[in-house]
């Protein structure tokens, strides 16, 4: 331990981070082990590299940005949805295809105690978010004649919930050898001066590394190779906080086969120029999303000679993947966006402070950062009131009062 140590004091003193030392003695044997190897696991030289990315702002301006090709779900012909369908179907069918279901993110804004999918929605027949997404897979397995595989993204902080609450409701009557749940990655915080920070568990604060996260952790916890095993070539990646994703679209899987992409994405229109959300496009030709962040006024509000907003396809982070290309992204490293946020940390001297602003920068990548390594995109333009209810934020807009109606509508249910 002692050699480890030595090697370790050295490690921190080459990359300014000698700090963390301050707290050591004070830990019990185990705590100092864990401690130890839990620092021998980061890389301090990528700790440093993004701690300077916070002080660059990064320039789009130079990106050509474009508008992307889209197929209108509700505006197809007869012939061309049956073309869609059948090819979909086939595949769906054959067993190809399998869901992937980001459950990671911390769920701030709602605010409920555990993971989202555990949040009930308030329907006459009691259902959490998991329970509503079980069941639609449910009747698409009737649908097709198969049991489709779903895995389940989790956290390091909602995994045990997440397992729990599944195995206390013996899986929704899912068959459970068909779930698996597997855990995002994560990175260290810093401080707004660049240092790693201790939490209350004498741990290098660590926080979930973003859904763009998903593609390496599917690969370092094997889900790729699982579904290369189990013959599957197709897997749907969407969010848990959309009670009315459409996991299994026979037509989204029929457009990008026919278009012969790697990937689709579905959109629903921008309701308002301004509406802050992202929209796809193509950024230097390749398919993409521009935030409402990064886009321009003149942009956002271009219309058509219809009058039709050009940049309307917003991205509501249900897409498709080739699983090769999945394997592909897998292999590289997306940019980190940072974000300020308050971390609840261990002092110098051994005490927990909690601040009461922003102290500390978290790093995540986004899955739309992605799209540009993609041969191409196919874009499906599907109805809001059909596709889309998000659960974000506590009272208001894409809140629970909001998504239970577009439910209750959608499914004419109480
Ligand atoms: P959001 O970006 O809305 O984040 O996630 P969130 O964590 O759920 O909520 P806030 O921002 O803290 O209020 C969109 C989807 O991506 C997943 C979420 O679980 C949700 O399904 N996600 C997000 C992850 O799986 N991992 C992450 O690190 C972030």
């Amino acid at each position: 331990m002692e050699e480890k140590y030595l090697a370790v004091e050295e490690l921190l003193k080459k990359h300014n981070q000698e700090q963390l030392l301050k707290n050591y003695e004070r830990m019990s044997e185990e705590d100092k082990a864990n401690f130890l190897d839990q620092i021998l696991t980061i890389d301090l030289d990528q700790i440093n590299e993004l701690y300077e990315s916070t002080k660059k702002e990064i320039n789009f301006a130079n990106d050509k940005i474009e508008p992307i090709d889209y197929v209108d779900k509700s505006n197809l012909s007869e012939e061309e949805y049956k073309k869609y369908e059948d090819l979909g179907t086939e595949a769906i069918k054959n067993g190809k295809y399998a869901v992937v279901t980001m459950a990671g993110g911390q769920g701030t804004r709602l605010g409920h105690d555990g993971p989202k999918g555990t949040f009930k929605l308030g329907l006459k027949e009691d259902k959490s978010i998991f329970e509503i997404l079980t069941d639609s897979l449910k009747r698409n397995n009737e649908k097709y004649g198969v049991i489709i595989p779903w895995y389940i993204m989790t956290s390091r902080e909602n995994n045990d919930q997440t397992e729990q609450f599944f195995k206390d409701n013996n899986y929704f009557g899912y068959d459970k050898s068909y779930i698996t749940f597997f855990k995002q990655g994560e990175l260290p915080m810093c401080s707004e001066d660049g240092k790693l920070i201790i939490d209350e568990n004498n741990h290098i604060k660590e926080a979930a590394d973003g859904h763009g996260g998903i593609f390496e952790s599917m690969r370092r916890n094997g889900i790729i190779f699982d579904m290369e095993v189990r013959g599957i070539e197709w897997a749907f990646i969407g969010p848990v906080d959309n009670v009315l994703v459409n996991m299994v679209d026979p037509i989204l899987l029929g457009v990008v086969l026919d278009k012969k992409v790697q990937a689709g994405g579905k959109s629903v229109v921008k309701a308002y120029p301004k509406e802050k959300v992202g929209v796809f496009c193509k950024r230097n030709g390749k398919p993409g999303v521009v935030e409402y962040t990064e886009i321009t006024d003149e942009l956002s509000e271009a219309t058509n000679e219809n009058g039709e907003l050009i940049f309307a396809e917003s991205h509501i982070n249900c897409n498709l993947f080739n699983v090769k290309a999945i394997s592909e992204i897998s292999k590289k490293r997306l940019p980190y966006h940072c974000a300020h946020k308050k971390a609840k940390y261990m002092d110098e001297n051994g005490n927990i402070i909690v601040p009461e602003k922003p102290n500390a920068y978290k790093f995540e990548s986004f899955i739309f950062d992605a799209f540009d390594m993609l041969d191409g995109m196919a874009i499906l333009r599907v109805k809001r009131e059909e596709e889309f209810a998000p659960v974000k934020n506590a009272e208001g807009n894409d809140s629970p009062e909001t998504a239970r109606k577009l439910y209750k509508d959608f499914y004419g249910v109480e």
